[in-house]
């Protein structure tokens, strides 16, 4: 084969596509219910717009970011993130003017060069939304309320919401400096690009991956001990708010999140079901930042959603319905062999993918064809169990077992398994 596509880029086959735009329609259904209008920047900016914004310290401007002079001598980058160029979008447009508060999407590739691994790619696909000009607390919870919805109406469950406050730029002040000597004196500990973060940009350490600074900064001062009262409020109107919806999340006082245009309100979204790569759905308050590339002093906060892990996630999550079977059960002894039978017909009535052998074998063969079979649960009734009216129903994935009653078995699968 002499050509195939670029490590980290991946073809979306005709078998795919169809997910991505089931996905994609449904998205931009919620989007508008949440009054979010969509537009389409360019995928190429000057590269200062993303190192003014992102920042210069961070992996994705220092290490990621694919850059390349143009033929006038301009270094030009493909976009790694949306937000900088919502930003840009949002002054060189004056979009304020029609309406003191924006809210907008865009769907689309973005580019980092990262080593691929699973859920992690060099072109990936981001549904990105941000609301403009309010200083919050209640954008901030319409901003998570929307992110959860999107992942709700798809369908996926399981994930967790973790929050967390990084202050104002005050705030911050007090507790990088106190960072910084927490950091002094385990600097030979730290990995050579922590070592240089730990003066320039401290807040970084705690995006690194190397275990060694993982583990240093476990041990370090927290912001949310450093910002002020009014930093303070603005959380906890926020945490009372999804409290009020009905929210669950977690305080995560290290989500520091790996761009330098937070402030106050940072949060996740993650699952554990993709290895190292757990934040589905990224995002935070950047108030700073439309003053810093030289537009008017609006607020601002939103997210980012990756669409490869989405789509990951729901081919996992529906993989287990469609490739084993919920139940294997064994039956010893011509009692019990009935009985199972009337019961293995009961839970296929109700739905649950139920499997047995055909052939009356021993115990051994039958745990072999369950084996081969990938069943999620097995379930053993001799004549023992019979007697007892209990049997061990075994887990096999989680290798965990507990008893069950035999008396109105169907119901007591039935709730174990849903
Ligand atoms: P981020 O955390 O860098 O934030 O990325 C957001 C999401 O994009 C991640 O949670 C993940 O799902 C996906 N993602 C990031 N990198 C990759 C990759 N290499 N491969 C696959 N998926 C990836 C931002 O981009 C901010 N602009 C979010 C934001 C918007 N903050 C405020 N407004």
């Amino acid at each position: 084969m002499e050509f195939a596509s670029i490590k980290g880029f991946k073809d979306i086959l005709p078998s795919e596509a169809l997910t991505w735009q089931k996905l994609q329609k449904e998205a931009r259904v919620i989007l508008r219910s949440f009054g979010f209008q969509e537009i389409m920047p360019p995928l190429l900016e000057v590269t200062e717009l993303f190192s003014r914004s992102i920042g210069e310290e961070t992996d994705i401007v220092s290490k990621e970011m694919y850059t390349f002079t143009d033929s006038k001598g301009k270094s030009m980058s493909l976009r790694p993130e949306a937000t900088a160029s919502l930003v840009r979008a949002y002054i060189q447009h004056r979009l304020y003017e029609n309406n003191p508060i924006q809210k907008l999407f865009t769907i689309g590739p973005m580019f980092r060069h990262e080593r691929p691994q699973k859920g992690r790619f060099r072109q990936f696909h981001q549904i990105d939304a941000e609301i403009f000009g309010d200083p919050g607390p209640r954008s901030d919870t319409e901003i998570i309320a929307l992110g959860l919805r999107l992942i709700e109406a798809v369908g996926l469950s399981g994930l967790s919401l973790q929050i967390n406050s990084l202050g104002c730029p005050q705030c911050r002040t007090g507790f990088r400096n106190e960072l910084r000597a927490y950091l002094f004196d385990k600097k030979a500990a730290l990995c050579a690009d922590c070592r240089r973060r730990a003066d320039t940009n401290p807040l970084r350490v705690f995006d690194c991956k190397v275990e060694d600074c993982k583990a240093l900064v476990s041990g370090a001062p927290t912001i949310l001990d450093f910002i002020d009262e009014n930093c303070r409020d603005h959380f906890h109107a926020l945490q009372e708010d999804l409290r009020v919806l009905g929210v669950s999340f977690t305080v995560n006082p290290m989500l520091v999140r790996g761009l330098d245009y937070y402030n106050r309100t940072t949060f996740e979204i993650q699952t554990d079901r993709l290895g190292a790569q757990n934040a589905v759905l990224g995002g935070g308050r950047y108030d700073g930042l439309s003053r810093q590339l030289g537009g008017p002093d609006h607020p601002a906060i939103g997210f980012a959603l990756g669409m490869e892990r989405l789509v990951a996630l729901l081919e996992e999550q529906a993989r287990p319905e469609t490739s084993s079977p919920e139940l294997f059960m064994i039956g010893l002894g011509e009692r019990a062999e009935k009985k199972v039978l009337q019961w293995i017909y009961e839970l296929r009535r109700q739905g649950v993918w139920t499997e047995m052998d055909y052939s009356s074998k021993g115990l051994k063969a039958q745990m072999k064809r369950a084996d081969r079979l990938s069943a999620r649960r097995v379930l053993i009734v001799g004549e023992d169990e019979m007697a007892s009216g209990k049997a061990v129903l075994r887990n096999m994935a989680a290798k965990t077992q507990e008893d069950i009653s035999l008396e109105n078995l169907v119901q007591n699968l039935k709730k174990v398994i849903v």
